[in-house]
């Protein structure tokens, strides 16, 4: 009888949810800055799908329509439950205003969750610990190896401050054990790979960009560029501006620059747009979408880029990319020949372009095969009990 009796209270309570609820855990994900979007945009999808409260907050560090809204659109993410607005402000005020702003919702989660090595990124990490909650990391491990970068030091600290850390490939999670952290380490692959393949086919359905733009398939390259060390001295970014050109004459094709806006404002600042638009190689658009992108990536003779996420990408295409850098935190692209460094030196560029242009294109993508998302979301709930 009694028995009987426990039985229909429990059936009862967990018709009622009750220990689902009970046992419900609070996720909150940090966003700010279009690569964030992107990339977390599967991961978001992934742990909305649990059955945990899942708060999603944008710190604002990007905001325009191209840099920001359009990637909720074209990834059809749904809103965050809380936006802030950075708009403007030095890297230590972009950090200590997210820090404030996103304490009040930081303060009761159960698990944190940032990614890769933003401004946004090292806030999270930071108040996380300040609040002594559980931290996790998307796309930890990977290194430069060059402090003079501030997204080198954002990655390092996230890294030391993070319970849960989600490795892209073994070689990130060596660079961890290097760092001593090998608690909590799962090799998941890149959920840029996830971003890809979910929105790939409706790319090819509803992008136009190509004829929009007059382009033809293998008939352009495609270049973009932001990093600080490369834009922010007038020396390197018109020594760039020569070596977009060597690029061109060397491919014979023209270049489709969709341009960040700290490249376009510092172009103005320098003095330097007249030049650009006399380069006419060079063609210079607003930054595209996320569809756009891919179709351009994927139709693209050749990418060069400074830009971590075009060098996963275009490896995932067989685009064969050149890399305005010194170094780069995606080791694994130039081991299997997707992608080679060269620099800002004109001389140097061209080699490479002649170089990737005449390159074999049967590497194999080394960041996985679509379900990081998933497997971040399974750990995430797995640490949550
Ligand atoms: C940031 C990241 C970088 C990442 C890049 C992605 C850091 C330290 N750097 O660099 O790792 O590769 O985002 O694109 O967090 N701006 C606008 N509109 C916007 C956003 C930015 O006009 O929507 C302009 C502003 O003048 C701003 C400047 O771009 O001051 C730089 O933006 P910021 O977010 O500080 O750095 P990013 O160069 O975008
Ligand atoms: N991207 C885009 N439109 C653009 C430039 C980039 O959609 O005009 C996408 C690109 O496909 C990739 C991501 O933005 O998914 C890369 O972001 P970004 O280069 O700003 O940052 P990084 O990867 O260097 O951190």
């Amino acid at each position: 009888m009694l028995s009987t009796f426990i039985r229909a209270e429990l059936s009862l309570l967990s018709a009622l949810g009750y220990f689902g609820v009970l046992s419900m855990g609070r996720i909150v994900t940090i966003i700010g800055t279009r690569p964030e979007i992107i990339k977390m945009a599967p991961v978001v999808k992934a742990l909305d799908a649990l059955d945990h409260d899942h708060v999603l907050v944008h710190s604002g560090q990007h905001y325009d329509l191209m840099m920001d809204r359009i990637f909720f659109r074209d990834m059809e993410l749904r809103e965050p439950n809380y936006r802030f607005e950075l708009k403007e402000q030095p890297p230590h005020l972009q950090v200590a205003t997210t820090m404030r702003q996103v304490a009040t919702v930081a303060k009761s989660a159960d698990l944190v969750i940032i990614h890769g090595d933003t401004n946004t990124t090292v806030a999270g990490a930071l108040l996380a610990s300040k609040l002594d909650r559980p931290l996790a990391h998307v796309e930890a491990g990977i290194r430069s190896f060059d402090k003079s970068m501030p997204e080198e030091v954002n990655r390092i600290i996230a890294d030391q401050l993070s319970n849960l850390l989600f490795a892209p490939t073994p070689v990130s999670r060596e660079n961890l054990q290097r760092e001593n952290v090998t608690e909590g380490v799962h090799v998941v692959g890149n959920s840029v790979i996830d971003a890809l393949l979910q929105n790939l086919p409706i790319a090819e359905k509803r992008s136009d960009v190509l004829s929009r733009l007059g382009l033809t398939p293998g008939g352009y390259m495609i270049l973009t560029f932001h990093r600080s060390e490369n834009v922010d001295s007038k020396e390197r970014l018109s020594r760039a501006l020569v070596a977009f050109e060597r690029a061109a004459d060397e491919a014979g094709m023209p270049i489709l620059f969709p341009i960040h806006p700290r490249t376009a404002k510092r172009l103005q600042e320098f003095g330097l747009e007249k030049r650009a638009d006399e380069q006419a190689s060079l063609r210079r658009i607003e930054p595209t979408g996320y569809l756009d992108m891919l179709i351009l990536e994927k139709n693209a003779a050749l990418v060069m880029t400074d830009s971590g996420g075009l060098q996963e990408e275009s490896c995932f295409f067989r685009v064969p990319c050149v890399t305005l850098r010194e170094n780069t935190e995606r080791p694994e692209t130039l081991e299997i020949g997707s992608n080679v460094l060269a620099g800002t030196d004109p001389e140097r560029v061209r080699d490479a372009v002649r170089r990737q242009l005449d390159a074999e294109r049967d590497w194999l993508n080394p960041y996985g095969d679509g379900t990081t998302g998933e497997r971040i979301a399974q750990l995430v709930a797995a640490s949550l009990g």
